[in-house]
């Protein structure tokens, strides 16, 4: 290979005399044998460094020859392209199937590749490319690349972010489904911007990602240029400039002048398949993509059908828990009694074990058959334990609504009177609210203790019974609360 590289530069040398149609030929000569001997591993690189020995004193000899040989060249290139076909032509390009790709110059050192590049830049290129081992530094501005727009991209596609999450909030919280938890207001952007903040940056990093891959159209995984053996130093010590022939300026002779004029060791010619058969994936990676779609998709349709399907036995359960028991649900026909019903009546005239509830005076606050009992029953003890259990119990179901003291302007009630001033609300307003009364009024505080509970237990009027919530024996200590909070207040109290 040393042999060839010195070959180069002897054409180059005498190309300042001769034709650019011998030029040609002497660079597909190279481009033959290096395509050729590279096959064999390890070679090239050994043979490039002792050409890289020989070539390094006439690097100057073929510059010079490059510029003079420029001011000749345009009309004999023409002429080389007809006349091409003599005897040493690059295999790919006798193939009919094989299309011109573009021209590949190697060059020395970083150096050369950025004097190359503004020479390409000035030329006014627009479809090539450097190509090196390491970032190179300056290589932007000699390749005359503009500042990238991904800030922009990711900018605006952040903002869409940010008004996407405040819109979702808003949707969903304030509109669809407006929800009041513990009176804050429905829409508010100091409680808003967690989420807000996150669909920001969730959507600029996407953007920043894939925007990325997208400007440098990747992912590509192949390249015509790796038809050339001599590229793959690209990825160790050459430097390279590649311009495809689909540039504008693209002229075979011209642009190969220019590229050689530029110091290229050598310009080599590339060409790919034309055959639409190149499109096609390769059957392997084909089978894969078919394969793992099928797969990803199928506890998709699975989950569908499913939602859709009406089937007699239950669907496919992997994990059974305890979802499936021996046992009889409300409601179903159950084969073992007479009139198969699962549901079962109460076995007349009896009450089962513990659920009398026959004392009136615990269960109903009733003394003597039909008069409010005055006085507490004999189960509830009358300590401080009670008091407790009251007082906490009064907090929990009764201080929303009547207030901590009982003057019924709890916070539900303040919610909807603020509500209400702001003439928000209307729903509510309209179905009528009732202030909570103020426990504190005379007859209230005067209200016998049974009466008291049976308020509690059944409601009154606009405000619901809570027996379901409370045990009786929370509802009475609720009733030995209320009469200490009023004895706290109210110069009624006994
Ligand atoms: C959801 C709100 C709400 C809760 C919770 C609530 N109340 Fe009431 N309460 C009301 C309203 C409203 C009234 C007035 C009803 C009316 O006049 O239509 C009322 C009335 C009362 C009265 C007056 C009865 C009368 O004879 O005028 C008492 C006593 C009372 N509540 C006790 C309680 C106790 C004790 C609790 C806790 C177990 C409780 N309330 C929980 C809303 C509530």
């Amino acid at each position: 290979m040393s042999q060839d590289d010195r070959d180069i530069d002897k054409d180059a040398d005498q190309s300042a005399g001769e034709t650019a149609a011998e030029d040609r030929d002497s660079a597909k000569e190279t481009e033959a044998a290096a395509g050729g001997e590279d096959h064999v591993e390890g070679k090239p690189r050994a043979d490039g460094d002792s050409g890289d020995s020989g070539d390094s004193g006439d690097s100057g000899d073929s510059g010079d020859s490059g510029d003079s040989g420029v001011a000749e060249e345009p009309v004999p290139v023409a002429a080389a392209a007809g006349g091409d076909d003599g005897g040493d032509v690059d295999p790919d390009e006798a193939r009919m199937d094989m299309e011109l790709y573009g021209l590949l110059a190697e060059y020395r050192s970083p150096a050369e590749l950025i004097a190359a590049a503004e020479k390409v830049r000035d030329a006014g290129y627009t479809q090539w490319d450097c190509y090196s081992p390491f970032p190179v530094h300056g290589i932007d501005p000699a390749m005359g690349i503009k500042r990238t727009i991904l800030p922009i991209i990711v900018f605006i596609i952040g903002l869409s972010g940010l008004f996407g999450g405040l819109l979702l909030q808003w949707w969903t919280n304030a509109h669809f489904w407006p929800w009041l938890v513990s009176g804050k207001p429905f829409f508010s952007l100091p409680a808003n911007i967690p989420i807000t903040f996150e669909t920001t940056v969730l959507a600029s990093v996407f953007a920043t990602f894939f925007g990325m891959w997208g400007l440098n159209k990747l992912p590509q995984v192949w390249h015509p240029f790796f038809r050339k053996p001599r590229f793959a130093r690209a990825t160790d010590d050459k430097f390279f400039i590649g311009i495809e022939a689909y540039d504008p300026k693209f002229q075979r002779g011209k642009t190969e002048a220019l590229l050689t004029d530029a110091g290229a060791l050598v310009v080599e010619t590339c060409y790919t398949e034309n055959s639409p058969g190149r499109l096609k994936l390769p059957r392997p990676v084909l089978a894969f993509i078919i394969v793992t779609t099928v797969m990803a998709l199928t506890p998709v349709a699975l989950i569908g059908k499913a939602r859709v399907e009406k089937a007699r036995e239950p669907h496919f359960h992997l994990v059974p828990n305890m979802d499936f028991q021996l046992k009889v649900k409300p409601q179903v026909q159950y084969g073992l009694f007479e009139d198969e019903r699962g549901s079962r009546d109460y076995v007349e005239g009896t009450v089962a074990r513990g659920q009398l509830k026959e004392d009136d005076h615990f269960y109903r606050g009733i003394v003597n058959g039909n008069q409010w009992a005055q006085t507490f029953p004999d189960q509830v003890k009358l300590d401080g334990a009670t008091m407790a259990r009251g007082q906490r119990q009064f907090g929990i179901y009764c201080a929303p609504c009547h207030g901590a003291s009982g003057h019924g302007n709890g916070m539900v009630h303040n919610r909807v009177a603020n509500l209400q001033a702001n003439g928000q609300f209307g729903k509510l307003v309209a179905q009528g609210w009732n202030q909570p009364s103020n426990l504190h009024q005379d007859y209230v505080v005067r209200l016998p203790h049974g009466q008291l509970y049976n308020t509690i237990s059944n409601g009154i009027r606009s405000m619901r019974g809570y027996a379901a919530q409370l045990s009786e024996d929370d509802r009475w200590a609720i009733v030995l609360y209320v009469r200490a909070l009023q004895r706290s207040v109210s110069t009624a109290s006994r």
